[in-house]
């Protein structure tokens, strides 16, 4: 998501999750082949897995931002057939390229062919009056055809005209039943339902029926939802973090990227909303945001704050069911490359 998803907030809540798929802001296919690399992709080894979102409509193009993506060490590589910003489409890619699957089925071919993770792609249920599942079955056949990994489906359509970027994400309504009938049409692929997903129990409903659940803004606007994740999703025996543990967790990269001259703002950024709806709230975001007018403010005032916490806020596990209701859910979120496992840090790692 952009302006939050950067490698801070994904450094930050690998505290709270070491098993839900990560996902960049999208970054242009311009912008890998031409920008500054070490801004737009660099990432911690912490992060993975981790999927790099492409924007762009020129195949090759996109073939050549996979392969540096993935020499980057980007464990799947995604585009973005979903957003409908007029910046967007005027570059023509984004949620426009509906009404192009043709093209769509090209970039996904050429990125295949030029990498050896997962390509996946995002996309909407389709756009202004191309908006009926005969569309959006074709739409999914031809990726599916071009070897598509997984399709992530916001389950709303987009107004490409008269609806601003905000109101695409409310005012057209959810319709994740017809995410389940894509699934049902398309048995043998990953299908992944995103849109209006607040918490874990809405999360596992939707589990029943397709093959994963992307998160948007609950995870950046409740990031402690994630917490419950590896264990209630995913079925891992560890116990679900608490929010010190994942301060603490980090911490020390909040130290390493102050002394490397990230400002402070950026680092806190994905920590204030982490006490959302419970006591020590207010305080908490005061104390971290007046850190903004401090030149010296770095780690010490973030652990200051965690002390300055109720313990029952500080020491709460994630959402901790009872065992017997955490499922084991094999994760269609990721796949491993044909090439073999991408060299990742094993859990207990971060
Ligand atoms: C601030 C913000 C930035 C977003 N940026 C992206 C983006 O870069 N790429 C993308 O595919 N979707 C982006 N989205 C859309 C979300 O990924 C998601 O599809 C949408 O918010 C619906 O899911 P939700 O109800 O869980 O938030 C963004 C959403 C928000 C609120």
């Amino acid at each position: 998501m952009m302006d939050w998803t950067d490698r801070h907030y994904r450094r930050f809540v690998r505290g709270l999750t070491r098993r839900a798929l990560l996902y960049s802001e999208m970054v242009t296919a311009g912008a890998v082949l031409h920008g500054d690399r070490e801004r737009l992709l660099g990432h911690d080894e912490v992060e993975h897995p981790v999927a790099l979102q492409l924007g762009g409509d020129d195949p090759a193009r996109l073939a050549e931002a996979a392969a540096v993506a993935v020499a980057w060490g980007y464990d799947e590589v995604n585009l973005n057939v979903g957003c409908p910003s007029d910046r967007v489409q005027r570059g023509r890619f984004g949620a426009c390229l509906m009404a192009e699957p043709d093209l769509v089925a090209d970039a996904v071919r050429a990125m295949r062919a030029a990498v050896p993770v997962p390509v996946t792609v995002k996309h909407r249920l389709g756009i202004d009056e191309l908006d009926d599942d005969d569309h959006l079955h074709a739409f999914v056949g031809g990726l599916a055809a071009a070897g598509v990994d997984r399709v992530v489906v916001h389950a709303r359509k987009a107004w490409l005209t008269g609806l601003s970027p905000r109101q695409n994400r409310s005012v057209p309504p959810l319709q994740h039943e017809r995410v389940v009938a894509l699934k049902a049409a398309f048995p043998g692929l990953p299908v992944e339902a995103n849109g209006g997903v607040r918490d874990l129990d809405t999360a596992l409903d939707h589990l029943r029926r397709v093959d994963g659940v992307m998160i948007g803004r609950a995870a950046i606007e409740d990031p402690f939802l994630l917490a419950g994740v590896d264990r209630r999703v995913f079925g891992e025996a560890w116990p679900p973090p608490t929010r010190a543990e994942a301060v603490l967790a980090y911490l020390s990269y909040v130290e390493e990227r102050r002394a490397a001259g990230t400002p402070w703002t950026a680092l806190v950024k994905p920590v204030i909303p982490l006490l959302r709806g419970v006591r020590g709230a207010r305080g908490w975001r005061r104390t971290l945001s007046e850190g903004a007018t401090r030149r010296d403010a770095g780690p010490e005032l973030l652990a200051a704050a965690l002390a300055a916490l109720p313990d029952d806020v500080a020491l709460a596990r994630g959402v901790a069911p009872p065992d017997d209701v955490a499922i084991a859910h094999e994760p269609a979120l990721r796949r491993e490359p044909a090439s073999g496992p991408v060299p990742r840090r094993a859990p207990g790692g971060w």
